[in-house]
């Protein structure tokens, strides 16, 4: 076959490691007309999508009618025997690739051992299209010698091979992955070709095609973009802070500038992706050494340490130790409305509390436990306490009836991570109102 005729589309097509990435892969899939299996380890899992439940909390909307629907149709199964994936003309592998939390590089244990599974059960010229975030050069390196090794076959004829990174956010899932752009990238022009068909079937979005490295360069990169655009709103917050002035204020006025899209500093960066990402690409050269991506990341990471250093220092304005303090944390989830924790700055917060002395309590009205901690879901964790820190924007958060919750307190100290509440409407209340970003103190120049 020429590189300019049509291609035939799969009829069968399997997901390999089915969560947040992949479960929903496979709906769309399925609800574009393809007949998928998810294969995964973890039994569990598997027999819960096999009934048609969605095995992960949070509101995802459309996500289970969809499961159910198809199930109930037999359009989508789930199994943890990889010898189904044999009937399968096309596999997407969505498999966790976590960085190692002490020197930062790829750990694909994930990976590696998902391909060795599915290697001898792949059909001759399947097409396998690698969904995870992986460094660059990882399908070259290592993605493409395993399936070589495993189909005793070269890639482009034995197999077709693409990198489709997924780009879905957490709450959004099926929307995201129905309507966004996908940049595609095969080994070959062909290989590409092949999953654009496919993904045509999937996404309204616009299809961009290219190489695999490419694709994995600009995955790894639109995060590594945001997390640096974080950094910088974040440095800011700090600059504002000393300097007295509102970096909320002082965004506001520098988007007015053309040109400027300055994102929203807070209390640190969690979640399962923007953490690890930038450390994929660094991961990727040998030869230069990147600055601006690893500072970047510390930025980050030391936001969750400024706001117990600013819970301490306003405690201390109260004549209280924070030794001797009680603290509640507004937030375990990273996300706002949501009940993920992975990466939670929340967790980095309370440490540190407690590291210093502090006696700490979590409040978070969708999470049981983080880390270590239990979680109280309920407001009775501010009863009693010397300060309430708020790291995530929850609503419930948002509309706290301040004057009521100063009430319940030991001490009044409110310290804001994340431009919650009013500095006017949280001294009314009677609070020490401290906030991530908004200096108290005007500037004083000396020659
Ligand atoms: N979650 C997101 O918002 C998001 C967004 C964009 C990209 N991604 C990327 O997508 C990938 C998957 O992320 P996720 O959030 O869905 O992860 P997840 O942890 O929710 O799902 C991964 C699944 O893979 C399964 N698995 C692990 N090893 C396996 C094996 N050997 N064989 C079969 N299944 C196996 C796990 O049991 C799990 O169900 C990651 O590379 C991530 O960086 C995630």
């Amino acid at each position: 076959m020429t590189e300019t005729q049509a291609l035939p589309l799969p009829e069968r097509v399997a997901v390999v490691g089915v969560g947040y990435v992949g479960l929903t892969l496979l709906c769309a899939l399925g609800k574009a007309g393809f007949q998928g299996v998810g294969y995964d380890i973890n039994q569990e899992k598997v027999e819960q999508i096999a009934r048609g439940v969605v095995p992960f909390e949070g509101a995802e909307p459309e996500l289970p009618e969809l499961l159910a629907d198809l199930v109930a149709q037999g359009t989508v199964t789930a199994t943890a025997d990889p010898a189904h994936l044999r009937e399968v003309e096309a596999l997407f592998i969505a498999v966790e690739t976590p960085v190692d939390d002490t020197d930062h590089k790829p750990r694909y244990l994930a990976l590696r051992s998902a391909l060795a599974a599915i290697g001898p059960h792949l059909a001759p010229g399947v097409l396998v299209v690698v969904e995870s975030t992986i460094a660059p050069g990882t399908v070259r390196g290592i993605v493409q010698p395993a399936l070589e090794e495993a189909t005793g076959g070269k890639v482009g004829k034995a197999f077709s091979l693409v990198h489709c990174p997924e780009r879905v956010m957490p709450g959004r899932l099926l929307q995201n992955i129905t309507t966004y752009d996908r940049v595609v990238g095969g080994v070959t022009p062909r290989c590409t070709e092949r999953a654009m068909g496919v993904y045509r079937k999937v996404t309204s979005g616009q299809l961009h095609p290219t190489t695999a490295l490419v694709a994995e360069i600009v995955k790894t990169a639109e995060n590594a973009y945001r997390d640096v655009q974080i950094a910088f709103a974040n440095e800011l917050a700090l600059i504002c802070e000393e300097l007295g002035a509102n970096v909320y204020e002082v965004r506001d006025l520098v988007n007015s500038s053309p040109f400027r899209q300055m994102h929203i500093p807070g209390a640190g960066v969690g979640g399962h992706c923007i953490p690890k990402d930038p450390w994929l690409l660094v991961s990727a050269v040998s030869e230069l050494s990147p600055r601006l991506l690893p500072t970047a990341r510390a930025i980050n990471d030391a936001m969750p340490i400024h706001l117990a250093d600013l819970t301490e220092d306003a405690l201390q304005a109260e004549h209280v130790a924070l030794n001797n303090a009680v603290i509640t944390v507004l937030g375990a989830a990273y996300l706002e409305d949501s009940d993920d924790t992975r990466n939670s700055p929340a967790l980095t917060l309370a440490r540190e509390l407690v590291r210093r002395g502090a006696q700490v309590r979590l409040y978070d009205p969708y999470v049981s436990t983080l880390g270590e901690f239990t979680v109280q879901m309920d407001d009775n964790a501010i009863d009693g306490s010397d300060a309430l820190v708020l790291v995530t924007a929850h609503r419930t958060f948002r509309e706290l009836d301040l004057a009521a919750c100063a009430a319940r307190l030991r001490t009044r100290v409110l310290v804001d991570g994340r431009n919650a509440f009013a500095p006017a409407a949280a001294h009314e209340a009677g609070f020490r109102f401290v906030a991530l970003g908004k200096g108290d103190v005007q500037p004083v120049v000396t020659a």
